[in-house]
């Protein structure tokens, strides 16, 4: 993996040769006028020539949407804040293709993104600020607002090092893509519990493949980092080689979640080295019998956790769904087996464990080792699992 890491940034860098300053195109470093149209003139001409550093020498800028083209890296200069402009209409709905030839409508306009695009990254020491606040007023959940970073069917990926915050939904979310590599970047939102910074989620993917987090620092309103993958119909899309590292999650609902998007399948997910400060749940697998997909070879290794409000490690098939009786197994029932955890340690509110399964489709294989996680109600909470150790002790 730190191979992975090394030739996925190299790739991307060596991709890049000239630089295209954004002020050489107009864009105003003062941040008193929208640099819109003058980044969108950077980015072309880079793209024109084969691609580039689109570089934004340190200052304040004000921008609409930004999209990022092949062979590119947006390269701020340090002690930069770019600040998005919050006015809907330069936000306007996009049409995307699923990977099952269904159209899918994206209600607004990314703050950044690139679609089908490869060797592309963002880095720099900079504040991007999205106005969540703005957007969370005036959007309430149900409601859904404009993803902050939204990368679409790429290769070869890296963000590294800048700061998100308020951001107006996700912040930072990656599909049907694969090599991505996530550094060093830091997520600021409040705890969205009292209507403030809903959906929120830190980093969600969906339907990766080789994807490696490390460094990150997560405080949000919804899931630190959700992990998912898509599928409908015969059309599945896995997320498999996924490394999770040395990372740091604060306020939010999972430390990480897999799932609830199940349906693809994931596989062979290690999470490792990781510090949760009182999140909802840390290690948290949610799925339901409409979500589908089976989740296995999944390995947490070595996670403090602290002041969980609810459980520390759960699995759940029952995810927004109460029915806990007997049905049939269908094309839609998830299947959760080898999930390996050790060395967990912390606090919990709730339950320590939480393992849920279902009476057609128990959770199996389930590998508790080296696990201290204290609380004023102990006991572990088991439902139709199959083959669970705890601890050296079979349940
Ligand atoms: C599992 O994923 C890791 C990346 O975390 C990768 O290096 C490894 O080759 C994968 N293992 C298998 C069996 O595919």
């Amino acid at each position: 993996m730190v191979l992975l890491l090394a030739t996925i940034q190299l790739l991307v860098i060596s991709a890049v040769s000239a630089i295209h300053d954004v002020t050489k195109y107009g864009a105003d470093r003062t941040g008193r006028v929208p640099s819109t149209d003058a980044i969108a003139r950077a980015i072309n001409d880079a793209e024109t020539h084969g691609g580039g550093l689109v570089h934004f020498p340190p200052g304040r800028y004000l921008t609409g949407p930004i999209e990022l083209k092949s062979n590119m890296i947006m390269d701020v200069g340090d002690g930069t804040i770019i600040t998005f402009l919050d006015d809907p209409a330069l936000y306007p709905p996009l049409h995307g293709k699923l990977p099952d030839g269904q159209r899918r409508i994206l209600p607004f306009t990314p703050l950044i993104r690139a679609w089908g695009q490869k060797n592309v990254g963002i880095r720099g020491n900079v504040i991007f600020d999205g106005r969540g606040e703005v957007w969370w007023d005036r959007l309430p959940p149900p409601a859904t607002r404009p993803i902050f970073i939204n990368f679409f069917d790429c290769h070869n990926v890296v963000l590294k090092g800048f700061t998100i915050k308020s951001s107006p939904m996700f912040n930072v979310n990656i599909l049907y893509s694969n090599g991505i590599v996530i550094d060093g970047i830091r997520i600021r939102n409040p705890e969205s519990y009292h209507g403030k910074g809903p959906n929120t989620d830190g980093i969600n993917v969906v339907s990766v493949r080789r994807l490696h987090i490390t460094g990150v620092d997560v405080a949000t309103g919804d899931d630190c980092i959700a992990i998912n993958a898509w599928g409908h119909g015969k059309e599945r899309i896995p997320t498999e080689d996924v490394l999770i590292e040395d990372s740091h999650m604060s306020i939010g609902h999972g430390g990480v979640s897999i799932g609830s998007v199940t349906a693809g399948g994931l596989r062979n997910i290690t999470v490792r080295n990781c510090v949760f400060d009182g999140t909802t749940r840390g290690l948290l697998i949610k799925t339901n019998r409409e979500r589908g997909g089976t989740i296995e070879d999944i390995h947490y290794e070595n996670i403090v956790m602290n002041n969980m409000r609810w459980e520390g490690i759960a699995i759940t098939d029952l995810y927004n769904d109460k029915d806990s009786g007997r049905k049939p197994i269908g094309d839609q029932t998830p299947f959760v087996r080898n999930i390996k955890y050790n060395n967990v340690r912390g606090s919990s509110k709730k339950s320590p464990i939480m393992l849920i399964g279902l009476p057609e489709a128990p959770v199996e294989n389930i590998e508790i080792e080296n696990c201290d996680i204290r609380s004023k109600r102990p006991n572990f909470q088991l439902q139709n699992t199959r083959n669970v150790v705890i601890n050296g002790r079979r349940y």
